[in-house]
């Protein structure tokens, strides 16, 4: 089977075009994308977290499948990437881009939910360090009950800085021990992991 996605996002090209000009490698890959647009679709009126913002690959897929009521937020360190994206994307209502670490946005965004200023998310892309390798904790704890986490790049590359492995086979294993969420391993596109967070019965 081809699994070639056949719809992308009308943005795509010229993202992956700014990508190029800039030597920005990171950007999810598309059959990555076509899942983010599928759990997005599945979440209608969806409250959408995406942590690394890149140049917007990721960020366009996920509002390709996203409803008009759907809410995103994505979360980028690097200004300069992210301006990519609030170029080709920020046009559009439905997102809104924070320009900060992802590990101080965490930790802010979770003492607001304890004053009940947030709300959780119904998915969480998490695609940069924090809230993948560091603020595991925080970051699962804004997944909403039936909610979605989900992480790529668990596939061994070429580049990976040492310790790099043995950090992965960690965070699966965490995350594979937790009771409070059922997972799946998709070994596909670049290697990822899907937690929901299961709801707990009376
Ligand atoms: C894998 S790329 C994101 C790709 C994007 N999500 C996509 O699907 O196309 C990871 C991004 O995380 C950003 N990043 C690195 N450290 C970060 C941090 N502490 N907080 C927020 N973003 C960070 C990098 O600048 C990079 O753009």
């Amino acid at each position: 089977m081809d699994d070639t996605p056949l719809r992308t996002p009308a943005a795509l090209p010229a993202l992956r075009a700014a990508a190029r000009d800039a030597g920005f490698t990171m950007s999810c890959d598309a059959r990555t994308g076509s899942l983010l647009s599928v759990l997005a679709a599945a979440r209608p009126v969806g409250r959408i977290l995406e942590l690394g913002t890149g140049v917007g690959e990721g960020t366009a897929w996920l509002l390709d499948g996203m409803d008009p009521d759907a809410r995103l937020v994505t979360v980028e360190l690097d200004e300069s990437v992210q301006a990519v994206a609030r170029g080709e994307l920020g046009g559009d209502p439905r997102v809104t881009f924070v320009g900060a670490d992802g590990g101080t946005w965490l930790e802010e965004y979770f003492s607001a939910a304890d004053e009940g200023d947030a709300e959780p998310f119904d998915l969480v892309f998490a695609d940069t360090w924090p809230g993948k390798f560091t603020h595991l904790e925080r970051a699962l704890d804004l997944v909403a009950p039936g909610g979605t986490y989900l992480i790529d790049d668990l596939d061994p590359q070429p580049g990976w800085p040492e310790g790099h492995e043995a950090s992965v086979a960690r965070l699966l294993t965490e995350l594979e021990a937790r009771e409070d969420f059922r997972t799946v391993r998709l070994a596909w596109a670049s290697g990822l992991l899907m937690a929901v967070r299961t709801v707990s019965r009376r």
